[in-house]
């Protein structure tokens, strides 16, 4: 899967974060700084009992780059795809 035309750098995502593992009541979490796309793409199907994310809003703020509404759709669909993948039968997904 491509990174989406028009998506953040990835200097622009990584600047101020570095990825880390982060044990929390003896469970592992990932903080990953790297385009959505090309991460989640890498994690197993069916897995996840709730996906919660936060899109770009497209509307030209400094920390988004801003794409044609056909361009947004797409991207937002390749996410949405991938999302409905990764999630397990009796999932949430709060997009
Ligand atoms: C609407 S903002 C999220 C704001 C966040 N929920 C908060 O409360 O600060 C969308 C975020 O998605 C990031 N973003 C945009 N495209 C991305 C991509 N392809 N991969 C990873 N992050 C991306 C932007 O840099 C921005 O920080």
């Amino acid at each position: 899967m491509r990174k989406a035309e028009g998506a953040p750098s990835t200097d622009i995502l990584t600047e101020n974060c570095q990825q880390q593992d982060i044990m929390l009541r003896e469970r592992q979490y990932r903080l990953a700084c790297e385009d959505n796309l090309s991460f989640i793409e890498r994690l197993p199907g069916g897995y996840f009992k709730l996906i919660v994310t936060s899109p770009p809003y497209n509307i030209g703020k400094p920390y988004e780059g801003q794409l044609s509404m056909q361009e947004y759709i797409e991207q937002q669909r390749q996410v949405i795809t991938e999302c409905v993948r990764l999630l397990a039968e009796d999932g949430s997904i709060c997009w």
